[in-house]
């Protein structure tokens, strides 16, 4: 409670900081795709179609072992956010980073602008309400985008995140087959050269119980560093990560090499 009083604090004053020297248009208008992190040796580790009744024994699970995760969020899908509001603002203060899956969870392809607009912008508004600021990393259903969605995506801010290794849990439902999705997608990759991003879903409970601990053991065994998005990225000095905004861009744009670019954007 006390940590995220003080988060909120510092927050509210970086949001005044950064609404007074906000500077827009730093990103190209088509959204980038990653399927990879860009820092060699990181590993983020993505759970996609939250939130729902197993993240809470997770987030008990990784801040327990000071470990740290991406969460891309639905608006209503297996659950339905304004349920799990405590839950989202406990995910955001512990430093998890958080992202949009879109409002519910339909093929941004299949829609017109106007729909799919809405998709996106239905969700910021929920977040603005629960944390007070909205994600710039978004993961599209099923992985789906083509040039209108990526389009839209760019004018909107955000990053689009795929994955390169998919633990295809999903479909299994099943940890010896989840792991070997993930020894083959591993086999002969070299830490010193690349970094990877992973796909689960916080829905099922074998994902949650005995999945995510085995992945966490072997990505470090392996010789990758388990991170967030923006800092496998290399968008987020670890230090700070929670806290890059806006204002930490500009500055660090001049002073920092780059290493702070905004994770979320004040509403
Ligand atoms: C988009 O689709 C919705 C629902 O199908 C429709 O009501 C709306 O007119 C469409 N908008 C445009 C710009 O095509
Ligand atoms: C890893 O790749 C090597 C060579 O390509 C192969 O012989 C080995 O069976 C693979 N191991 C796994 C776990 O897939
Ligand atoms: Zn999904």
């Amino acid at each position: 409670m006390l940590l995220a009083s003080i988060f909120y604090i510092f927050a509210l004053f970086i949001s005044v900081a950064s609404a007074l020297n906000l500077e827009e248009g730093q990103l190209p208008k088509k959204a980038e795709v990653y399927y990879k992190c860009v820092k060699p040796g990181t590993f983020a580790i993505t759970f996609d179609d939250g939130p729902f009744e197993y993240g809470r024994g997770l987030l008990e699970w990784l801040n327990k072992n000071k470990l740290k995760a991406t969460f891309f969020y639905n608006g209503e899908g297996w659950g339905k956010i304004e349920n799990y509001k405590d839950h989202v603002r406990r995910v955001f203060a512990s430093g998890h980073l958080i992202g949009s899956h879109t409002w519910s969870h339909k093929d941004l392809t299949k829609l017109n602008e106007t729909e799919a607009k809405e998709e996106m912008t239905k969700l910021e508004n929920a977040f603005k309400e629960i944390i007070g600021v909205r994600p710039k990393y978004m993961r599209p259903p099923f992985g789906s985008t083509d040039e209108k969605t990526l389009q839209l995506l760019g004018e909107l801010g955000y990053y689009v995140i795929n994955w390169n290794v998919d633990s295809m849990d999903w479909l299994y439902n099943d940890l010896a087959k989840e792991q070997e999705q993930y020894r083959k997608a591993l086999n002969g990759t070299d830490p010193k050269k690349e970094g990877h991003i992973s796909l689960q879903h916080e829905v099922y409970k074998t994902t949650v119980d005995d999945l995510a601990p085995w992945v966490y053991k072997y990505v470090k065994e392996l010789g990758y560093k388990p991170v967030t998005v923006a800092e496998c990225l290399g968008h987020c000095n670890p230090r700070n990560c929670m806290l890059c905004t806006a204002r930490n861009r500009q500055i660090s744009e001049k002073h920092q090499k780059n290493q702070d670019i905004a994770t979320y954007i004040i509403l």
